[in-house]
Protein backbone atom coordinates (compact mmCIF):
# COMPACT_ATOMS: atom_id res chain seq x y z
CA UNK A 1 0.00 0.00 0.00
CA UNK A 2 0.62 3.82 -1.01
CA UNK A 3 1.56 5.55 2.39
CA UNK A 4 3.82 8.33 1.01
CA UNK A 5 0.93 11.16 0.96
CA UNK A 6 2.05 14.10 2.80
CA UNK A 7 -0.74 13.82 5.39
CA UNK A 8 -0.25 12.29 8.67
CA UNK A 9 -2.64 10.17 10.64
CA UNK A 10 -1.73 11.83 14.64
CA UNK A 11 -3.94 12.49 17.56
CA UNK A 12 -3.26 15.44 19.62
CA UNK A 13 -3.22 14.79 23.32
CA UNK A 14 -5.00 18.21 24.79
CA UNK A 15 -6.88 19.15 27.54
CA UNK A 16 -8.98 21.64 26.01
CA UNK A 17 -12.70 21.70 26.16
CA UNK A 18 -14.76 23.48 25.07
CA UNK A 19 -14.02 23.42 21.07
CA UNK A 20 -15.55 25.34 18.96
CA UNK A 21 -16.95 24.18 15.62
CA UNK A 22 -16.71 27.16 13.93
CA UNK A 23 -15.63 26.89 10.36
CA UNK A 24 -17.69 23.59 9.97
CA UNK A 25 -20.11 22.83 7.43
CA UNK A 26 -22.75 20.87 9.66
CA UNK A 27 -26.38 20.15 9.74
CA UNK A 28 -28.61 21.56 12.63
CA UNK A 29 -30.45 18.94 14.45
CA UNK A 30 -32.83 20.63 16.21
CA UNK A 31 -34.52 20.42 19.71
CA UNK A 32 -37.27 18.06 20.01
CA UNK A 33 -35.92 15.87 17.12
CA UNK A 34 -35.63 11.98 17.68
CA UNK A 35 -34.79 9.28 16.13
CA UNK A 36 -36.66 5.41 17.04
CA UNK A 37 -34.93 1.79 16.78
CA UNK A 38 -36.38 0.26 13.85
CA UNK A 39 -35.19 -1.26 10.87
CA UNK A 40 -35.76 1.82 8.41
CA UNK A 41 -31.89 2.86 9.30
CA UNK A 42 -33.08 6.10 9.68
CA UNK A 43 -29.97 8.26 11.22
CA UNK A 44 -28.61 11.60 11.40
CA UNK A 45 -25.89 12.20 9.11
CA UNK A 46 -22.80 14.91 8.47
CA UNK A 47 -22.67 16.73 5.63
CA UNK A 48 -20.33 14.78 3.87
CA UNK A 49 -22.19 11.33 4.36
CA UNK A 50 -19.07 9.84 5.80
CA UNK A 51 -20.48 9.58 8.89
CA UNK A 52 -24.14 8.37 10.60
CA UNK A 53 -25.54 8.46 13.94
CA UNK A 54 -28.56 6.34 14.71
CA UNK A 55 -29.39 3.02 15.81
CA UNK A 56 -27.54 -0.01 14.64
CA UNK A 57 -29.22 -3.48 15.02
CA UNK A 58 -26.53 -5.76 16.78
CA UNK A 59 -27.80 -9.67 15.38
CA UNK A 60 -31.18 -10.31 17.55
CA UNK A 61 -29.58 -8.37 20.36
CA UNK A 62 -30.94 -5.31 20.13
CA UNK A 63 -29.63 -2.33 18.99
CA UNK A 64 -26.83 0.26 19.81
CA UNK A 65 -26.62 3.76 20.02
CA UNK A 66 -23.85 4.87 17.80
CA UNK A 67 -21.98 6.51 15.15
CA UNK A 68 -20.51 4.61 12.28
CA UNK A 69 -18.55 5.54 8.46
CA UNK A 70 -22.09 5.00 6.61
CA UNK A 71 -20.49 5.28 3.38
CA UNK A 72 -19.05 1.72 3.40
CA UNK A 73 -20.84 -1.13 3.48
CA UNK A 74 -18.91 -2.51 6.68
CA UNK A 75 -21.04 0.25 8.59
CA UNK A 76 -18.11 0.50 10.81
CA UNK A 77 -18.82 1.68 14.39
CA UNK A 78 -16.69 4.23 15.72
CA UNK A 79 -18.90 5.22 19.16
CA UNK A 80 -21.51 4.19 20.82
CA UNK A 81 -23.50 5.00 24.00
CA UNK A 82 -24.69 1.97 25.43
CA UNK A 83 -22.76 -0.54 24.57
CA UNK A 84 -23.29 -2.90 28.00
CA UNK A 85 -27.07 -2.56 27.88
CA UNK A 86 -28.53 -3.11 24.53
CA UNK A 87 -31.98 -1.41 23.33
CA UNK A 88 -34.81 -3.10 22.21
CA UNK A 89 -36.90 -1.61 19.09
CA UNK A 90 -39.36 0.77 20.11
CA UNK A 91 -36.38 2.62 22.29
CA UNK A 92 -36.06 6.74 21.19
CA UNK A 93 -33.09 9.26 21.43
CA UNK A 94 -34.33 12.52 21.42
CA UNK A 95 -32.44 16.33 21.42
CA UNK A 96 -35.13 17.29 24.10
CA UNK A 97 -36.55 20.70 23.83
CA UNK A 98 -34.22 21.03 27.14
CA UNK A 99 -30.81 20.74 25.55
CA UNK A 100 -29.84 17.20 26.57
CA UNK A 101 -29.57 13.99 24.34
CA UNK A 102 -31.40 11.41 26.18
CA UNK A 103 -31.79 7.63 25.62
CA UNK A 104 -34.91 5.92 26.22
CA UNK A 105 -35.64 2.53 25.89
CA UNK A 106 -39.10 1.09 24.76
CA UNK A 107 -41.18 1.33 28.37
CA UNK A 108 -39.62 5.11 28.14
CA UNK A 109 -36.97 4.32 31.21
CA UNK A 110 -33.92 6.35 30.87
CA UNK A 111 -30.94 4.67 29.80
CA UNK A 112 -28.22 7.25 29.30
CA UNK A 113 -28.08 10.52 28.73
CA UNK A 114 -25.24 13.39 28.32
CA UNK A 115 -24.26 15.59 30.87
CA UNK A 116 -23.77 18.93 28.97
CA UNK A 117 -20.43 21.04 30.26
CA UNK A 118 -21.33 23.82 32.81
CA UNK A 119 -24.89 22.29 32.84
CA UNK A 120 -25.54 24.62 30.08
CA UNK A 121 -28.62 23.40 27.62
CA UNK A 122 -27.23 22.99 24.28
CA UNK A 123 -29.03 25.18 21.17
CA UNK A 124 -28.60 22.50 18.97
CA UNK A 125 -26.73 19.33 18.19
CA UNK A 126 -24.68 17.71 14.74
CA UNK A 127 -23.06 15.31 13.57
CA UNK A 128 -19.37 16.99 12.06
CA UNK A 129 -17.92 15.16 8.81
CA UNK A 130 -14.84 14.45 11.42
CA UNK A 131 -17.30 11.47 12.78
CA UNK A 132 -17.51 13.90 16.07
CA UNK A 133 -21.25 14.06 16.97
CA UNK A 134 -21.79 17.92 18.91
CA UNK A 135 -24.06 19.12 21.61
CA UNK A 136 -23.42 23.17 20.58
CA UNK A 137 -24.59 26.30 22.66
CA UNK A 138 -26.35 29.75 20.71
CA UNK A 139 -23.13 30.97 20.09
CA UNK A 140 -21.94 27.72 18.55
CA UNK A 141 -19.79 26.59 22.33
CA UNK A 142 -19.29 22.31 22.43
CA UNK A 143 -21.02 21.42 25.43
CA UNK A 144 -20.71 17.89 25.03
CA UNK A 145 -19.32 15.97 21.83
CA UNK A 146 -18.71 11.94 21.43
CA UNK A 147 -14.98 12.88 21.11
CA UNK A 148 -14.59 12.78 24.82
CA UNK A 149 -16.33 10.04 25.62
CA UNK A 150 -14.24 7.19 23.30
CA UNK A 151 -15.60 3.56 23.30
CA UNK A 152 -12.87 1.48 21.26
CA UNK A 153 -11.67 3.92 18.82
CA UNK A 154 -10.43 6.92 17.80
CA UNK A 155 -10.21 8.83 14.30
CA UNK A 156 -7.66 11.08 12.78
CA UNK A 157 -8.70 14.58 15.01
CA UNK A 158 -9.56 13.13 18.34
CA UNK A 159 -7.90 14.02 21.01
CA UNK A 160 -7.34 11.37 24.41
CA UNK A 161 -7.04 13.32 27.65
CA UNK A 162 -5.68 12.41 31.16
CA UNK A 163 -8.99 10.25 32.38
CA UNK A 164 -10.33 9.29 29.25
CA UNK A 165 -9.81 5.80 27.94
CA UNK A 166 -10.25 2.87 25.13
CA UNK A 167 -11.75 -0.32 26.56
CA UNK A 168 -12.08 -3.22 23.59
CA UNK A 169 -14.97 -4.85 22.80
CA UNK A 170 -15.76 -8.19 24.72
CA UNK A 171 -15.30 -10.39 21.22
CA UNK A 172 -15.45 -9.03 17.54
CA UNK A 173 -19.34 -9.04 17.21
CA UNK A 174 -20.02 -8.21 21.06
CA UNK A 175 -19.30 -4.12 21.44
CA UNK A 176 -19.82 -4.73 25.46
CA UNK A 177 -16.79 -3.98 27.37
CA UNK A 178 -13.76 -6.23 26.98
CA UNK A 179 -10.57 -7.19 29.00
CA UNK A 180 -8.04 -4.50 27.38
CA UNK A 181 -7.45 -0.55 28.00
CA UNK A 182 -5.70 2.01 26.38
CA UNK A 183 -5.36 5.04 28.71
CA UNK A 184 -2.77 8.37 29.23
CA UNK A 185 -1.41 7.96 32.05
CA UNK A 186 -0.49 11.02 34.82
CA UNK A 187 3.19 10.50 34.03
CA UNK A 188 2.26 11.09 30.05
CA UNK A 189 2.89 8.08 28.81
CA UNK A 190 0.23 6.19 26.26
CA UNK A 191 -0.63 2.42 27.69
CA UNK A 192 -2.25 -0.28 26.87
CA UNK A 193 -3.43 -2.70 29.95
CA UNK A 194 -5.06 -5.44 30.59
CA UNK A 195 -8.41 -4.99 32.75
CA UNK A 196 -9.23 -7.26 35.84
CA UNK A 197 -12.65 -7.95 33.87
CA UNK A 198 -15.34 -7.92 34.19
CA UNK A 199 -14.34 -5.35 35.79
CA UNK A 200 -12.76 -2.06 33.73
CA UNK A 201 -9.97 -1.45 36.36
CA UNK A 202 -6.83 -1.68 34.96
CA UNK A 203 -4.35 -4.37 35.90
CA UNK A 204 -0.94 -4.41 34.44
CA UNK A 205 0.04 -2.37 31.54
CA UNK A 206 1.61 -4.83 28.11
CA UNK A 207 2.62 -2.29 26.13
CA UNK A 208 3.41 2.04 26.81
CA UNK A 209 5.28 4.76 24.80
CA UNK A 210 8.60 6.92 26.50
CA UNK A 211 6.41 9.52 28.42
CA UNK A 212 8.20 12.42 26.91
CA UNK A 213 7.02 11.89 23.48
CA UNK A 214 3.53 11.39 24.74
CA UNK A 215 3.91 14.58 26.77
CA UNK A 216 4.50 16.48 23.69
CA UNK A 217 1.35 15.28 21.92
CA UNK A 218 2.98 12.90 18.80
CA UNK A 219 2.74 10.00 20.00
CA UNK A 220 0.06 8.14 17.86
CA UNK A 221 1.60 9.31 15.34
CA UNK A 222 4.72 8.27 16.58
CA UNK A 223 2.84 4.66 17.29
CA UNK A 224 1.41 4.84 13.68
CA UNK A 225 4.26 6.35 12.09
CA UNK A 226 2.94 5.53 8.45
CA UNK A 227 1.87 8.39 6.87
CA UNK A 228 -1.73 7.78 5.32
CA UNK A 229 -3.53 10.73 3.00
CA UNK A 230 -7.01 11.41 4.68
CA UNK A 231 -8.21 12.18 1.16
CA UNK A 232 -7.76 8.91 -0.30
CA UNK A 233 -8.48 6.36 2.89
CA UNK A 234 -10.90 6.82 5.70
CA UNK A 235 -8.51 5.86 8.58
CA UNK A 236 -9.30 4.51 12.22
CA UNK A 237 -7.42 3.29 15.52
CA UNK A 238 -9.21 0.61 17.25
CA UNK A 239 -8.43 -1.39 20.30
CA UNK A 240 -9.54 -4.67 19.02
CA UNK A 241 -10.78 -7.50 21.33
CA UNK A 242 -7.64 -9.58 20.98
CA UNK A 243 -6.35 -6.18 23.07
CA UNK A 244 -3.95 -5.41 19.94
CA UNK A 245 -4.38 -1.49 19.06
CA UNK A 246 -4.65 -0.80 15.20
CA UNK A 247 -4.72 1.59 12.93
CA UNK A 248 -6.77 0.86 9.83
CA UNK A 249 -7.86 2.05 6.59
CA UNK A 250 -10.24 2.01 4.00
CA UNK A 251 -9.74 3.62 0.33
CA UNK A 252 -12.43 6.11 -0.19
CA UNK A 253 -12.24 4.96 -4.07
CA UNK A 254 -11.74 2.19 -5.95
CA UNK A 255 -8.40 4.63 -7.73
CA UNK A 256 -6.45 4.80 -4.43
CA UNK A 257 -6.55 1.40 -3.34
CA UNK A 258 -3.54 -0.40 -4.25
CA UNK A 259 -4.85 -4.19 -4.41
CA UNK A 260 -6.55 -4.16 -7.29
CA UNK A 261 -9.43 -2.09 -6.35
CA UNK A 262 -10.17 -4.06 -3.01
CA UNK A 263 -12.57 -2.54 -1.01
CA UNK A 264 -12.12 -3.19 2.63
CA UNK A 265 -10.74 -2.53 6.21
CA UNK A 266 -6.72 -3.30 6.15
CA UNK A 267 -4.18 -2.86 9.02
CA UNK A 268 -1.42 -0.59 8.45
CA UNK A 269 0.15 -0.87 11.45
CA UNK A 270 -0.50 -2.31 15.30
CA UNK A 271 1.01 -2.51 18.40
CA UNK A 272 2.32 -4.82 20.62
CA UNK A 273 4.13 -6.46 17.85
CA UNK A 274 2.98 -10.05 19.58
CA UNK A 275 0.53 -9.80 21.82
CA UNK A 276 1.30 -13.65 22.68
CA UNK A 277 4.37 -12.32 24.28
CA UNK A 278 3.89 -9.39 25.35
CA UNK A 279 1.12 -9.87 27.87
CA UNK A 280 3.43 -11.38 31.11
CA UNK A 281 1.65 -10.53 34.26
CA UNK A 282 1.64 -12.64 37.16
CA UNK A 283 -1.66 -13.21 37.83
CA UNK A 284 -4.55 -13.29 34.47
CA UNK A 285 -4.15 -16.08 31.75
CA UNK A 286 -2.44 -14.24 29.53
CA UNK A 287 -3.52 -13.32 25.89
CA UNK A 288 -5.44 -16.33 25.18
CA UNK A 289 -7.32 -18.61 28.14
CA UNK A 290 -6.33 -20.68 30.74
CA UNK A 291 -4.64 -24.52 29.81
CA UNK A 292 -4.49 -22.39 26.18
CA UNK A 293 -1.65 -21.31 23.84
CA UNK A 294 -1.49 -18.35 21.92
CA UNK A 295 0.33 -18.38 18.74
CA UNK A 296 0.61 -15.64 16.08
CA UNK A 297 -0.71 -16.12 12.89
CA UNK A 298 0.20 -15.57 9.19
CA UNK A 299 -1.64 -12.58 9.23
CA UNK A 300 0.24 -11.41 12.71
CA UNK A 301 -3.67 -11.77 14.73
CA UNK A 302 -3.24 -14.26 17.56
CA UNK A 303 -4.85 -17.46 17.29
CA UNK A 304 -5.86 -19.39 20.62
CA UNK A 305 -5.24 -23.01 20.87
CA UNK A 306 -6.24 -25.93 22.91
CA UNK A 307 -3.21 -28.20 23.48
CA UNK A 308 -3.72 -32.38 22.41
CA UNK A 309 -6.29 -33.39 25.19
CA UNK A 310 -8.30 -30.74 25.79
CA UNK A 311 -10.55 -29.10 24.43
CA UNK A 312 -12.44 -25.50 24.57
CA UNK A 313 -14.43 -24.89 26.92
CA UNK A 314 -16.69 -22.89 25.28
CA UNK A 315 -16.27 -22.90 21.36
CA UNK A 316 -18.04 -19.18 21.00
CA UNK A 317 -15.76 -17.53 22.99
CA UNK A 318 -11.85 -18.99 22.79
CA UNK A 319 -10.81 -16.87 25.69
CA UNK A 320 -13.06 -18.84 28.17
CA UNK A 321 -9.87 -21.27 27.97
CA UNK A 322 -9.46 -25.09 27.69
CA UNK A 323 -10.91 -27.86 29.63
CA UNK A 324 -9.02 -31.68 29.53
CA UNK A 325 -11.32 -34.18 28.33
CA UNK A 326 -9.60 -37.03 30.07
CA UNK A 327 -10.12 -38.20 33.92
CA UNK A 328 -7.37 -36.94 35.93
CA UNK A 329 -4.44 -38.76 37.31
CA UNK A 330 -5.65 -39.83 40.92
CA UNK A 331 -2.92 -39.34 43.62
CA UNK A 332 -4.03 -42.18 45.80
CA UNK A 333 -2.88 -44.53 42.74
CA UNK A 334 0.54 -43.43 42.35
CA UNK A 335 0.94 -46.12 39.91
CA UNK A 336 -1.56 -45.16 37.46
CA UNK A 337 0.56 -42.16 36.50
CA UNK A 338 2.94 -44.44 34.59
CA UNK A 339 0.87 -46.33 33.25
CA UNK A 340 -2.55 -44.66 32.30
CA UNK A 341 -0.94 -41.13 31.36
CA UNK A 342 1.36 -40.60 28.39
CA UNK A 343 3.08 -36.93 27.29
CA UNK A 344 2.31 -35.22 24.38
CA UNK A 345 5.34 -33.18 22.66
CA UNK A 346 4.58 -29.71 21.93
CA UNK A 347 7.40 -27.86 19.96
CA UNK A 348 8.34 -24.25 20.90
CA UNK A 349 5.57 -24.06 23.78
CA UNK A 350 5.56 -22.66 27.32
CA UNK A 351 3.92 -21.20 29.70
CA UNK A 352 6.38 -18.88 31.28
CA UNK A 353 4.74 -18.97 35.12
CA UNK A 354 3.41 -22.23 35.95
CA UNK A 355 6.27 -23.78 37.66
CA UNK A 356 6.51 -25.68 41.30
CA UNK A 357 9.49 -27.81 40.61
CA UNK A 358 12.82 -27.28 38.95
CA UNK A 359 15.50 -29.94 38.17
CA UNK A 360 19.18 -29.19 36.07
CA UNK A 361 21.61 -31.81 34.64
CA UNK A 362 19.10 -34.39 33.90
CA UNK A 363 17.43 -36.65 30.47
CA UNK A 364 14.49 -35.88 28.85
CA UNK A 365 13.38 -39.04 30.26
CA UNK A 366 14.49 -38.32 33.47
CA UNK A 367 11.91 -35.46 33.17
CA UNK A 368 9.10 -37.26 31.40
CA UNK A 369 8.98 -40.33 34.09
CA UNK A 370 9.14 -36.77 37.01
CA UNK A 371 5.86 -35.69 35.39
CA UNK A 372 4.32 -38.62 34.82
CA UNK A 373 4.61 -40.29 38.53
CA UNK A 374 3.68 -37.30 40.03
CA UNK A 375 -0.42 -36.75 39.86
CA UNK A 376 0.36 -32.68 40.15
CA UNK A 377 2.05 -32.23 37.07
CA UNK A 378 0.74 -31.13 34.29
CA UNK A 379 2.85 -30.27 31.49
CA UNK A 380 6.75 -30.43 31.79
CA UNK A 381 9.20 -28.25 29.74
CA UNK A 382 11.74 -29.51 28.75
CA UNK A 383 15.29 -27.66 26.86
CA UNK A 384 18.31 -29.41 25.45
CA UNK A 385 20.52 -27.55 28.44
CA UNK A 386 18.61 -30.96 30.60
CA UNK A 387 16.52 -28.28 32.58
CA UNK A 388 13.33 -29.75 33.45
CA UNK A 389 10.00 -27.86 34.91
CA UNK A 390 6.99 -29.66 36.36
CA UNK A 391 3.85 -26.91 35.79
CA UNK A 392 0.36 -27.18 37.08
CA UNK A 393 -2.99 -26.05 35.74
CA UNK A 394 -4.17 -24.08 35.20
CA UNK A 395 -1.70 -22.99 33.02
CA UNK A 396 -1.20 -19.52 32.26
CA UNK A 397 0.43 -17.56 29.62
CA UNK A 398 0.49 -20.21 27.30
CA UNK A 399 2.45 -19.38 23.93
CA UNK A 400 3.90 -21.05 21.00
CA UNK A 401 6.62 -19.04 19.54
CA UNK A 402 9.55 -20.17 17.55
CA UNK A 403 12.00 -17.79 20.08
CA UNK A 404 10.53 -19.69 22.55
C1 LIG B 1 -31.08 -0.88 6.01
O1 LIG B 1 -29.71 -1.05 5.68
C2 LIG B 1 -29.37 -2.39 5.35
C3 LIG B 1 -27.86 -2.44 5.16
O2 LIG B 1 -27.42 -1.38 4.38
C4 LIG B 1 -30.15 -2.84 4.12
O3 LIG B 1 -29.84 -4.18 3.83
C5 LIG B 1 -31.65 -2.70 4.40
O4 LIG B 1 -32.38 -3.01 3.24
C6 LIG B 1 -31.98 -1.29 4.87
N1 LIG B 1 -33.38 -1.25 5.28
C7 LIG B 1 -34.22 -0.29 4.91
C8 LIG B 1 -35.61 -0.41 5.42
O5 LIG B 1 -33.88 0.64 4.17
C1 LIG C 1 -27.61 26.17 14.05
O1 LIG C 1 -28.44 26.66 15.11
C2 LIG C 1 -27.90 27.78 15.79
C3 LIG C 1 -28.83 28.08 16.97
O2 LIG C 1 -30.15 28.08 16.57
C4 LIG C 1 -27.76 28.94 14.81
O3 LIG C 1 -27.18 30.04 15.48
C5 LIG C 1 -26.85 28.50 13.66
O4 LIG C 1 -26.77 29.53 12.69
C6 LIG C 1 -27.39 27.25 13.01
N1 LIG C 1 -26.41 26.78 12.03
C7 LIG C 1 -26.75 26.27 10.84
C8 LIG C 1 -25.62 25.84 9.97
O5 LIG C 1 -27.90 26.15 10.50
C1 LIG D 1 -21.34 -10.17 25.22
O1 LIG D 1 -20.54 -10.91 26.09
C2 LIG D 1 -20.85 -10.75 27.47
C3 LIG D 1 -19.81 -11.50 28.27
O2 LIG D 1 -19.80 -12.86 27.94
C4 LIG D 1 -22.26 -11.22 27.72
O3 LIG D 1 -22.60 -11.00 29.07
C5 LIG D 1 -23.21 -10.45 26.83
O4 LIG D 1 -24.51 -10.96 26.96
C6 LIG D 1 -22.79 -10.56 25.36
N1 LIG D 1 -23.61 -9.67 24.58
C7 LIG D 1 -24.24 -10.07 23.48
C8 LIG D 1 -25.01 -9.04 22.78
O5 LIG D 1 -24.16 -11.23 23.08
C1 LIG E 1 6.55 5.16 30.94
O1 LIG E 1 7.08 4.47 29.84
C2 LIG E 1 8.47 4.28 29.89
C3 LIG E 1 8.91 3.61 28.63
O2 LIG E 1 8.17 2.44 28.39
C4 LIG E 1 8.82 3.45 31.12
O3 LIG E 1 10.22 3.32 31.21
C5 LIG E 1 8.28 4.13 32.34
O4 LIG E 1 8.50 3.32 33.48
C6 LIG E 1 6.80 4.37 32.19
N1 LIG E 1 6.28 5.04 33.34
C7 LIG E 1 5.34 4.51 34.09
C8 LIG E 1 4.91 5.31 35.26
O5 LIG E 1 4.84 3.41 33.84
C1 LIG F 1 9.05 17.74 21.44
O1 LIG F 1 9.12 17.79 20.02
C2 LIG F 1 10.11 18.61 19.52
C3 LIG F 1 9.97 18.66 18.02
O2 LIG F 1 9.46 17.48 17.50
C4 LIG F 1 11.48 18.09 19.96
O3 LIG F 1 12.51 18.91 19.45
C5 LIG F 1 11.53 18.06 21.48
O4 LIG F 1 12.73 17.49 21.90
C6 LIG F 1 10.38 17.27 22.03
N1 LIG F 1 10.34 17.40 23.49
C7 LIG F 1 10.30 16.35 24.29
C8 LIG F 1 10.23 16.65 25.75
O5 LIG F 1 10.31 15.21 23.89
Amino acid sequence: MDFSLPHSFCFFLLLLLPFSTDGQTYRNITLGSSLTAANDNSSWTSPSGDFAFGFQQIGDDGFLLAIWFNKIPERSIVWSANRNDLVQRGSRVQLTTDGQLVLDDQSGTQIWSTINSGGIAAAYAAMLDTGNFVLASQSAANLWQSFDEPTDTMLPTQTLSQGRELIAPYLEKNYSDGRYMFALQPDGNLSLYTTRYPSTVSNFAYWSTQSSIARNGTVINTVFSIQVSMEDFYQRATLDYDGVFRHYVYPKTAASSSRNGDMAWTTSSFVPSNICTAIQGQVGSGACGYNSVCRLGEDQRPRCECPPGYTFVDPNDLRKGCKTNFVSQDCDQPSQGTDGFELEVMPNANWPFNDYEFFGSVSEDWCRQACLSDCYCAVVIFNPAGQCWKKRIPLSNGMIDPGT
